[in-house]
């Protein structure tokens, strides 16, 4: 070719004096010459960062596992949010009818309180549903309301997670004893309130 040993001055737009030596490399291919032109020292730098980073996090994860994976951070937070929102079934077997004086007073107090603007003062219904049928939407077991009364629902039943699970015991234990009139094995004996 004809240009081969042009001065650099003259084909590298951007060439600088200072430079000189280390920019045109020595080997000649068949007359072609080459013009060393690293990449900037910044991306360079980033560069090495990333491998620098990419052995850290190597060696956090998976050679000395410091730092959980996803598949164990899954597992963590399935874990936790269990113990968050327990409902499993050890916690669900504690779940009984009180029978107690006691107990469905305060129940009724708390249905007053909480459940009466929407479900009636007797539980005839009105915004929420009829709570003395025998028609149930989510069954009618004691864990069965104690877990409708505490989830809420997607149409409109509120969520009383907030209430400590033996408000929502006596309150589960007025409803279907005290309440609720239909087929139920409810309270026979004393249906004064009702
Ligand atoms: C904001 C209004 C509202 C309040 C407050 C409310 N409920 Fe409800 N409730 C509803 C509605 C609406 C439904 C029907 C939900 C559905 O169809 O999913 C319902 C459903 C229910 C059911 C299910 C009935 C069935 O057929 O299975 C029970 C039990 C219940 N409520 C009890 C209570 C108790 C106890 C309280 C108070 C601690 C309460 N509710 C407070 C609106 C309310």
């Amino acid at each position: 070719m004809e240009n081969t040993n042009k001065d650099p001055k003259e084909v590298f737009e951007g060439y600088n004096e200072k430079y000189d030596e280390k920019l045109m490399i020595d080997h000649d291919y068949d007359g072609i010459r080459e013009l060393d032109n690293p990449p900037p020292p910044w991306l360079m730098w980033l560069f090495y960062f990333t491998v620098f980073w990419a052995l850290g996090y190597a060696a956090y994860f998976h050679f000395f596992h410091v730092g959980p994976l996803q598949a164990e951070e899954y597992e963590i937070e399935m874990k936790e949010a269990a113990e968050k929102y327990k409902t499993n079934d050890a916690e669900t077997k504690s779940i009984v009818l009180l029978t107690d004086e006691a107990s469905l007073n305060a129940g009724a107090a708390t249905y007053a309180k909480s459940c009466a603007d929407c479900h009636g003062p007797e539980g005839k219904g009105g915004i929420g549903v009829n709570l003395t049928d025998d028609k149930w939407l989510y069954g009618n077991s004691v864990k069965n309301v104690f877990e409708t009364i505490k989830n809420g629902t997607s149409k409109g039943m509120t969520s009383f997670a907030s209430l400590p699970d033996d408000q929502l015991m006596q309150v589960t234990s007025f409803v279907l004893q005290k309440l609720n009139t239909a087929e139920t094995e409810t309270d026979t004996t004393d249906n004064t309130e009702n």
